[in-house]
This record gives C-alpha cells, sequence and structure tokens, in this order.
C-alpha cells in the first residue's frame, strides 16, 4: 500500500515545467510571528520561500503573483494582519522591488499584463471570506490572475482552503514549490527509509492535541518519550496523583490505551521519572524538583527535571532517527526552559537523523542555540503533525502528478 508520503512525492514540482512568460501565482506561507510595533521577529518561513520565488525569476516568469496569509482574521481587513508588514522584508531578501497589490480584482489588468518581470505581493487571502470557505469564487478568480499555480506554503498545506486547494480546479498547470519537496523528502527520510531505531519525542500542552498521532505511529517507531504537560496525563493513568498540574483527565482512559498499544507494539516508552513543580505559574515563590509520584499539593508540574533528562538523553542517543514534536514544560518562561533547551542540546547531539516538527519546537530549538545542528527543521507545525498521523495533505492532493 502507498503511503501518504509516497503519495505526496509523487506530485510534479517547479522544474518538471516551463515558467518562461508565464504568470505564475505562488502560494506562499509568511505567517510569520510579528511585535506590537510590526516588527517581524522570525522571518524563517520568507526565507524559506527564497529559492521557489528566485527561480521563477532566474526562469524569466513574466508575473510572480505571491499570495499568503498572515494571522487569523475573520474574513475582513485588520491592520495587524496586513502583508504590507512584509514587504519591505521581502523586497531586502530578494533584492528586488515587490509591488502591493491591496485589491486583486481591481488590479487584475496590471497583474496580468506581462509586459515586464514583476513580482506582486497580494493583500493578505484572509481578508477574503471565501478563502477558508475554499469559496470556488474566490477560487476562480485567483485562477484568472495566473497561468501556472506553485503550492509553495507547506505551513498551510494540511488546509483545504481557496488558495491552498480550490484554486487547483481552475488552473491547467499546478505544481509543488522547492519548499514542499524539501519538506516531503524530510519527512520521506525520517518516516520511510529509517535508519532505526526510530525515537518519537512528544511534548506539548495536550494528549488531545496528539491521540491521532500516538494511534496512527505506533507501528513505525520503536521509542516513545513523552514530556511536557500532556505526560502528566500519562502519569496520572499510572495513577500517580499529579495535584494541580494540567490533567486532561478525559483522556486518562486514552493514555492508558496509548501505554497497551506500544506495549503490543513493542515500543518502548520513556515517562518523566522527575519534575519541576511550582505553586504557581505567573508570580512563582516556591521552585522545586521532586519525583514524579512526590508532586505537592496545590503544585503544578511544569518541566522535566534532571533525572528525566538524563533518561530521555540516554534514551534518544541509542536512535539513529529522532523526530520531535512539542516542548518539554512551559519553556517561554525563563524558569521552566531549561528541560526544553536541554533536550534540544541533547537531541543535537546526537549522532542521528533529527526531525523537528510543529511552530513551538522549532522555536524553542533556535533559542536553545541549535539551529544548525538539527538534520531538518519543519516550516509547519499542524501540517506536520498531520503528515506524521499519515495523512494526506489538501496543499498535495490535487497538484500535477509525475505519473499522469
Ligand atoms: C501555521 O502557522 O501553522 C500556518 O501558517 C497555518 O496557520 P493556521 O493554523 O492559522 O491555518
Amino acid at each position: 500500500m502507498t503511503s501518504n508520503i509516497n503519495y505526496m512525492s509523487g506530485v510534479k514540482g517547479l522544474k518538471d515545467i516551463d515558467v518562461t512568460g508565464k504568470r505564475v501565482l505562488i502560494r506562499v506561507d509568511f505567517n510569520v510571528p510579528m511585535d506590537d510595533q510590526f516588527n517581524i521577529a522570525d522571518d524563517r518561513r520568507i526565507r524559506a520561500a527564497l529559492p521557489t520565488i528566485n527561480y521563477c525569476i532566474d526562469h524569466n516568469a513574466c508575473s510572480i503573483i505571491l499570495v499568503t496569509h498572515l494571522g487569523r482574521p475573520k474574513g475582513t481587513y485588520e491592520e495587524r494582519f496586513s502583508l504590507r508588514h512584509i514587504q519591505k522584508r521581502l523586497e531586502r531578501l530578494l533584492q528586488k522591488r515587490v509591488e502591493f497589490i491591496e485589491d486583486f480584482e481591481a488590479s487584475k489588468a496590471e497583474i496580468s499584463s506581462c509586459s515586464l518581470e514583476r513580482v506582486f505581493l497580494l493583500e493578505n487571502i484572509r481578508f477574503y471570506e471565501g478563502e477558508k470557505k475554499n469559496d470556488p469564487d474566490l477560487s476562480r478568480k485567483l485562477g484568472e490572475i495566473c497561468d501556472v499555480y506553485v503550492n509553495d506554503a507547506f505551513g498551510t498545506s494540511h488546509r483545504k482552503h481557496a488558495s491552498t486547494y480550490g484554486i487547483t480546479e481552475f488552473v491547467q498547470t499546478k505544481v509543488a514549490g522547492f519548499l514542499m519537496m524539501k519538506e516531503i523528502e524530510a519527512f520521506m527520510k525520517a518516516l520511510e527509509q529509517p535508519m532505526r531505531p526510530i525515537a518519537l519525542v512528544v511534548g506539548g500542552a495536550k494528549i488531545s492535541s496528539k491521540i491521532t498521532l500516538l494511534s496512527s505511529i505506533m507501528p513505525k517507531i520503536d521509542k516513545l518519550i513523552i514530556g511536557g504537560a500532556m505526560s502528566n496525563t500519562f502519569l496520572q493513568a499510572l495513577e500517580y496523583d499529579m495535584q494541580a498540574s494540567m490533567v486532561e483527565e478525559g483522556f486518562v482512559e486514552t493514555a492508558k490505551k496509548v501505554l497497551e498499544d506500544a506495549r503490543l507494539h513493542k515500543v518502548k516508552v520513556y515517562l518523566p521519572v522527575d519534575v519541576v513543580i511550582t505553586d504557581s505559574v505567573e508570580h512563582p515563590i516556591d521552585v522545586k524538583v521532586v519525583p514524579a509520584q512526590d508532586v505537592l499539593e496545590g503544585f503544578k508540574a511544569v518541566d522535566i527535571g534532571p533525572a528525566t533528562l538524563k533518561l530521555f538523553s540516554e534514551a534518544i542517543h541509542l536512535s539513529n532517527t529522532i523526530i520531535w514534536n512539542g516542548p518539554m514544560g512551559i519553556y517561554e518562561i525563563n524558569t521552566f526552559s531549561r528541560g526544553t533547551y536541554k533536550l534540544a542540546s541533547a537531541i543535537a547531539d546526537c549522532y542521528a537523523y533529527t526531525i523537528v516538527g510543529g511552530g513551538d519546537t522549532a522555536d524553542a530549538v533556535e533559542k536553545a542555540g541549535e539551529k544548525e545542528n538539527f538534520s531538518f527543521i519543519s516550516t509547519g507545525g499542524g501540517a506536520s503533525l498531520e503528515l506524521l498521523e499519515g495523512k494526506i495533505l489538501p496543499g498535495f492532493e490535487r497538484l500535477d502528478r509525475i505519473d499522469s
């Protein structure tokens, strides 16, 4: 049976077509974090799209039309989500003039003129109500301004929206950009042709958000390392009293099933043996390290402890492929970030193929100063999770295929 990853790797890429003299619409994911003054805090996603944009420029596409969302506006204009804030950075990175288009329908003639080689950046596509509804009318209008559609928005490829999915009905030539292909190749290496043993390290707040992943990936992995707040639910399933820690009570039985499933698949499970606890997350007065069985009354577990870090580090050092998704604690708060950062360094030190998915985890790796020491850092959060869950991502689903 063909896996989801194998299926997705069979789409045509930019090099399979000729873009010379064509109007090329590239769906990118420029959903980047910005502060209150609209300074871009992390431009990794913009940089990741440059090879595709530059390829189209170098191969004489006549108009390059960049379409993206930014944030989660509700189908109407909101200044803080305007793509105007991105235009300058993009110009600097491309070293080329980028024309901002506020209303692509009103500027249709200009975008379509093809008189000169021009790069256009359209206003946030989520300012249109039809985007998230995958409205055929919006898809058609986008289709009308281009000859070629390139999807390079890996971070948004799990969304069935007008610019990521519906548009494919209205454009004859539709292919994947270099980033999409690079992401697929990286996950292919980790899951389809892996060097074993494979360790999956999961963390983050909720077991509920990772349950599909945990049940679908079990046959493919050898070790399952669980940290972060979601491990509290597993520890509660082992009848530890987690006191005031975040526990998803409704998922304690699910956690027991995951542990049973792991046993059936002969997957070794590693859970925290000690935890950092605090009396308050916002205003901590008392912070201690205790065995996972001894969380004090009224206290919350907020990070993994040093013994757990040692245990996890030893488990991953004996792995040849390590997939990491989700922080080990509330790493955004300095006092509780140690477990996540130290684990990032421990994974980075392994002689293994190391791959990171999830916005928070990628951010933690960067802050730990280990970005260069991982084999691959995915630009997708939800998208990489759904890919690991075994799903065919809608952003790949209707692209042209090599075998047809
Ligand atoms: C992301 O940041 O994960 C992507 O850009 C998708 O954004 P969304 O979750 O708002 O669809």
